[in-house]
């Protein structure tokens, strides 16, 4: 199954200039211990984003460019989301985790949003898709932590699929 994890602002922007906006120490810290040990699926952008292969973590990176190669025994490059096939069908869970593009391809064969929600707007240029009332139902929501070195009102809400099959 495919879960996607994602940190957006209040008017659903999630980056800028191809890279994160804010700093959220403990929302990394969530992502890290939510991921360890599983697959993350991403696009070519956000890899070049993260600047590292993260450690514990199968990596299956999308992107067109078939001469695109990184020798490393946890990465997996995918020329087509059809190729996901396996991940989507699997009992297991593994982590969407963008960015936009990405998202908006896999919101269709997603079955739960872990999504860090900023209670502030931000200008960006790429944007979560909408997550719509008729589709998701809300299964959790708790606040996180605000202090010096997360200085923003911040929740964590988890979503489940509607109906699913
Ligand atoms: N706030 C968050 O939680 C969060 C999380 C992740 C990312 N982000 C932000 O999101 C931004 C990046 O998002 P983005 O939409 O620009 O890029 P992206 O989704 O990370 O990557 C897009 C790339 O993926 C490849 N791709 C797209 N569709 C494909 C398909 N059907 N088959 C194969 N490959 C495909 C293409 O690579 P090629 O061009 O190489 O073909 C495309 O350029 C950054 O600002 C990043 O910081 C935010």
């Amino acid at each position: 199954m495919l879960s996607m994890i994602v940190a957006m602002a209040k008017n659903y922007v999630i980056g800028k200039d191809n890279q994160l906006i804010w700093h959220l120490p403990e929302d990394l810290k969530r992502f890290k211990k939510l991921t360890t040990g599983h697959t993350i699926i991403m696009g070519r952008k956000t890899f070049e984003s993260l600047g590292r292969i993260l450690p514990n973590r199968r990596h299956v990176i999308l992107c067109h460019d078939m001469a695109m190669k990184i020798e490393n025994e946890n990465i997996e490059i995918l020329e087509d989301i059809s190729m996901l096939e396996k991940y989507i069908q699997s009992e297991e869970e593994h982590f969407v985790i963008g960015g936009a593009t990405i998202y908006r391809l896999l919101m269709p064969y997603a079955n739960k949003l872990y999504i860090t929600k900023i209670e502030e707007e931000f200008e960006g240029d790429v944007y979560f898709p909408e997550i719509k009332e008729e589709e998701w139902q809300e299964v959790e929501r708790e606040e996180g932590i605000k202090n010096e070195k997360n200085p923003f009102n911040y929740e964590y809400i988890t979503f489940i699929k509607k109906n699913n099959k």
